[in-house]
């Protein structure tokens, strides 16, 4: 298994590895937010963490990680957390406050830095704020973070897709509905397409797919038109079922 690392905004960069989970293949990534204090968003599964943290090697060194932190508890998000966190000696789990109640206290191996929703975590030179996005995409503990200095949303499991694209400028949301359509990945519920409209409202300038390529250009009309997608699935099932 190989991971390959692209820099996707100034300082952050994409460890993406590529399996063939679907046809066309289907990537993991995980984000590394390059700083004084380094941050890893989504810890990878286990099974991928000598890949992952061999490219972070080529990036920073994996001893000076200092934050670990992901969208929620799942194995493709969480499973390698104390890997990361036994390879780097000063690294701690910074999640949400949900995360850190219901599972972080009891599964991180040293007791997690909990991030109130909207709260900034200064990294040195990078700027990450928590935001709560509670079953979006799916479970109770669900956040994402936001680089405040280049604009770059951490949007995790939002917009997952096929394909082994590492950058692009072109659609995002048909091939996230194609997935979605044979996935259902996704919670449906009445607060689905208002958080998603929420993020576009950061009006970001880069999107960090988890699956998926990372996207640059009209982010805000992306995320609306995925809030769009959501609300016409939503609005199905309600008729669907009377
Ligand atoms: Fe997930
Ligand atoms: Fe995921």
């Amino acid at each position: 298994m190989e991971t390959t690392v692209t820099e996707i905004s100034d300082g952050i960069y994409r460890l993406s590895t590529l399996t063939d989970a679907v046809p066309g293949g289907f990537t993991f990534n995980q984000f590394l937010v390059g700083a004084e204090q380094p941050l890893l968003f989504h810890t990878g599964l286990k099974g991928l963490f000598s890949s992952v943290s061999a490219a972070m090697a080529s990036v920073v060194a994996v001893e000076r990680l200092r934050w670990v932190s992901f969208g929620h508890w799942e194995a493709d998000e969480s499973g390698a957390l104390n890997d990361w966190l036994q390879a780097a000696p000063s690294a701690e789990l910074a999640v949400g406050t949900i995360d850190t109640m219901l599972s972080g206290n009891d599964q991180a191996i040293r007791p997690p830095r909990a991030l109130a929703d909207g709260e900034v975590l200064d990294l040195g030179g990078k700027r990450v704020r928590w935001i709560d996005t509670p079953h979006v995409p799916h479970g109770w503990d669900a956040g994402l973070l936001y680089e405040e200095t280049t604009g770059t949303l951490l949007c995790g499991d939002l917009f997952t897709q096929g394909g082994d694209t590492s950058t692009t400028e072109g659609d995002i949301v048909g091939p996230a509905a194609a997935l979605e359509d044979m996935m259902s990945a996704t919670s449906l519920t009445p607060r689905t397409a208002p958080t998603i409209r929420a993020l576009a409202d950061l009006r970001p300038t880069t999107l960090g797919l988890m699956h998926g390529p990372s996207f640059s250009g009209d982010c805000a009309s992306a995320l609306q038109a995925l809030a769009d997608d959501y609300q016409v699935r939503l609005d199905k099932a309600l008729a669907e079922v009377g």
